[in-house]
């Protein structure tokens, strides 16, 4: 199968390349680099096409997609702080991104997108369960509720077969300098002897997940021909900020460095967890790897390239 991948050269997508190439699919990759890296998929670049442009081009995106039967689109900007600074541009990346690579996939059986847990604000019941319903706090979460949006409609049209992945809190190698999530920026500070930085009391919880499994439910979203409409992918179980910069600093042997607490940021919500039973249905697969071996490994990409630091 020819899968063509947007934002493959970023975190999840580069992980999740190196994933399909091994599978035996035939990839190609759009990206215009603005915070995915060529190197992140240097290993598998003699076995992929790579071609540089941008979502908001139906050109580019056009050029990359022909004859792609099966289409994962990730490509997004993802800073909520900024989508408030920056709406527009946000809607023109993710939304009018989106409307193009489903413009330009005609021959697409299966189409995944990658939605975040963003789309449904401040929860009314934990843990999330997919039919919660959708009040994004942020420009960046409505777009993708309008991006899910569309994918499903353009589904229900052409009748392609749609996945939609609500994820949670990803980690692990590869993650973007300019907006690294909580774990690696937890990790780049304590790695530096700087502690980490808490905006509220730390009680707030998130739902972490390694790439690792994410990607093994992209991979499954393609195999499984039963998979089809919307899920929740993350751990199923909160870990508070807190907890997290403890077991960041006892990783990396900094106990010392205690974690400093400022105000909380506007539009965070208080908890976060997702009720993942409707994935572990359809996919068979609950996530394996232990928060604590998963940390391990994003300290040793870390700190196998103090330009990663
Ligand atoms: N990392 C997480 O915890 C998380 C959580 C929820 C949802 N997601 C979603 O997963 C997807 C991938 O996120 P990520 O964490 O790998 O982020 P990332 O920034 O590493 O990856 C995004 C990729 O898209 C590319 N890109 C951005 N704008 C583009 C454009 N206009 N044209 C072409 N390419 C463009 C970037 O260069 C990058 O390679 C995104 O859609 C994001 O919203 C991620």
């Amino acid at each position: 199968m020819r899968v063509f991948l947007t934002g493959g050269a970023g975190f999840i997508g580069s992980n999740l390349v190196k994933r399909l190439v091994r599978d035996g699919y035939e990839v190609v990759v759009l990206d215009n680099f603005v915070t995915g890296r060529l190197a992140n998929v240097e290993e598998v670049a003699d076995a992929i096409e790579i071609v540089r442009g941008d979502v908001r081009n139906l050109h580019d995106v056009e050029k990359a997609a022909k004859g792609a039967e099966g289409v994962v689109h990730l490509a997004a900007l993802i800073d909520v702080a900024e989508s408030v600074e920056k709406p527009r541009l946000y809607l023109d990346v993710n939304v009018q991104g989106t409307l193009n690579v489903l413009e330009a996939a005609r021959q697409a059986e299966v189409f995944i997108f990658a939605s975040s847990a963003a789309v449904y604000g401040k929860p009314v019941k934990l843990p999330i369960c997919e039919n919660h319903p959708l009040n994004p706090l942020s420009p960046y979460g409505a777009t993708k509720v309008a991006g899910e949006a569309l994918v499903a409609a353009y589904a229900a049209t052409r009748g392609f077969r749609h996945v939609i992945l609500r994820l949670f809190n990803v980690y692990g190698p590869n993650q973007s300098k300019t907006y690294a999530g909580v774990v690696t920026e937890f990790m780049r500070r304590t790695l530096r002897g700087e502690p980490p930085i808490i905006y509220g009391d730390g009680t707030q919880t998130r739902d972490f997940i390694f790439v690792d499994d994410v990607v093994e439910y992209f991979a499954r979203a393609f195999a499984i021909e039963k998979v089809s409409g919307v899920y929740n992918v993350g751990w199923g179980k909160g870990v508070s900020i807190s907890e997290l910069a403890n077991v960041v600093t006892l990783t990396l042997g900094r106990p010392e460095l205690k974690p400093v607490y400022k105000p909380p940021r506007p539009g965070d919500v208080k908890h976060s967890v997702a009720d993942v039973s409707r994935a572990y249905r359809d996919f068979g697969y609950r996530p394996k790897v232990q928060l604590k071996d998963g940390l391990k490994r994003v300290a040793d990409a870390l700190t196998s390239n103090a330009k990663n630091i």
